[in-house]
């Protein structure tokens, strides 16, 4: 099975500059600035169908489309915020290779006109960030970043900084305020970042995955790219990081449309002893469950977006025969009704509202009723201003497309029948 991410990967450690550069590390910069306009790469990335690795499967070429050529002063920020639960792709690869992401960088900055770029990292990816500053150093000091680069007069400068923390600071314009120095809330769009973003500046906003990849396609190819997924309507590999039930939890770099079933059984050594799967997260935590009727589904973005959830971020959680669904949905409303930055009325009001009809319900207090307002709040919370609402209502509309039993099952019991003998006691699984 083919690695490209993982290409460099030592064990135990991270690679070195001089260790990737012999392995053909920075040999698609060279190619790009010697011989391909900035248009060529961005065509070579929109023909890939390299498609956003950081949560919304947005096709990355098109991105790079929107941003207006004849406006100067334009910014590259990686999204390196990383803060969905169950998800850890971003930090095993700046912990392993830094130097896919700063040669992507400057291959994407090239194809943008992009003199400047930065690195938003989340507070306490410490390796990750000392990895990528001496990565950057070392790049600079042979002239493969700074002025005028490798005599071809692109310039780039790449500055890391590290984020204050909360999971807001992820969404793309939250971001940028942050960045900016002030309040991360997120702003309107339109406009949008590609033509008012950093500083009112042309923006491209781009996940760590996804900016590693681009030095492979470049490099190989846009029909290489296509060819490592394992059906025709996606392209590339994907990084899953799989956590929960499974045998043996890891980070896999696996071709998109790898089944469900093979991801658990052929690279997770299958669920753990005397579990057996009951439902899973497949892209982070605010996609909608799967259960074992996907166990054969491709993943890939299309695909499972059309099996009524998303593949997101490719982290998942996996759950068995033992998960209160109810407990577990409770769990992921809890981390976001926290970590709502409370600028719209929806998110700040209606995700404790969630929390407490899902305390209510598992704590055998539940009616009927609860459950119709749960469905009325997947369409409420639609109207917040930015999507951490909607995701965050992703397991709940998972709960009660696939789990209504359950919910029914705690009303009428007045209990939850995972923990019959702890009433009142709401915990984790
Ligand atoms: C609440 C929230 C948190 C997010 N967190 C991240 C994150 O940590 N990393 C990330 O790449 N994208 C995150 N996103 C998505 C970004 O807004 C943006 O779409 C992404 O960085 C674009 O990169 P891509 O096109 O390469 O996928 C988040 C979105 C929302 C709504």
């Amino acid at each position: 099975m083919e690695q490209v991410l993982f290409r460099h990967n030592r064990p135990g450690r991270c690679v070195t500059f001089g260790e990737y550069r012999d392995e053909g590390g920075f040999e698609a910069l060279r190619k790009a600035l010697a011989g391909m306009s900035p248009v060529d790469v961005q065509q070579t990335v929109i023909d890939s169908g390299l498609r956003g690795r950081g949560g919304a499967g947005f096709p990355t070429g098109k991105k790079w489309s929107f941003v207006p050529r004849d406006l100067a002063g334009r910014y590259l920020i990686c999204n390196c915020d990383e803060m969905e639960p169950g998800t850890y792709k971003d930090r095993l690869l700046l912990e392993a290779n830094p130097y896919s992401l700063v040669e992507g960088m400057a291959l994407a900055a090239y194809s943008l006109g992009v003199n400047h770029a930065f690195v938003f990292i989340r507070r306490g990816y410490e390796q990750g960030a000392g990895n990528l500053r001496r990565a950057i150093a070392e790049a600079a000091a042979a002239g493969l970043l700074g002025e005028n680069i490798l005599g071809s007069g692109f310039s780039l400068h790449l500055d890391v900084h590290q984020s204050a923390g909360r999971y807001i600071c992820g969404e793309e314009t939250a971001l940028m305020n942050a960045l900016e120095g002030k309040r991360a809330n997120p702003r309107s769009k339109p406009p949008f970042p590609a033509v008012k973003g950093l500083w009112g500046r042309p923006t491209v906003v781009n996940n760590v995955e996804t900016l590693a990849n681009i030095p492979y396609i470049v490099a190989n190819g846009a029909a290489w790219f296509k060819g490592l997924a394992k059906i025709p309507e996606a392209s590339g590999t994907k990084l899953f990081c799989v956590s929960g039930h499974v045998r043996n939890p890891a980070c896999l770099e696996l071709p998109l449309g790898t089944t469900l079933g093979e991801v658990i059984d052929n690279h997770c050594g299958g669920m753990r002893a005397e579990s057996s799967f009951k439902a899973c997260l497949p892209g982070g935590a605010s996609t909608p469950y799967l259960t074992r009727d996907h166990w054969n589904l491709a993943l890939d973005f299309d695909t499972v977006a059309r099996a009524g959830s998303r593949l997101g971020t490719g982290g998942i959680v996996v759950f068995d025969q033992t998960t209160c669904m109810v407990a577990a949905t409770l769990n992921l409303g809890r981390f976001y009704s926290r970590e709502s930055c409370g600028w719209c009325t929806p998110c700040r009001e209606g995700l404790p509202y969630v929390v407490h009809l899902l305390e209510s319900i598992e704590n055998g207090e539940g009616l009927d009723e609860h459950i119709e307002i749960l469905a009325e709040h997947l369409n409420y919370l639609n109207y917040a201003f930015c999507p951490l609402a909607p995701g965050a209502m992703g397991p709940v509309e998972g709960l009660l497309k696939h789990f209504k039993e359950e919910l029914q099952e705690h009303i009428i019991k007045k209990q939850c029948p995972f923990r019959p003998n702890r009433p009142g006691g709401v915990h984790g699984n």
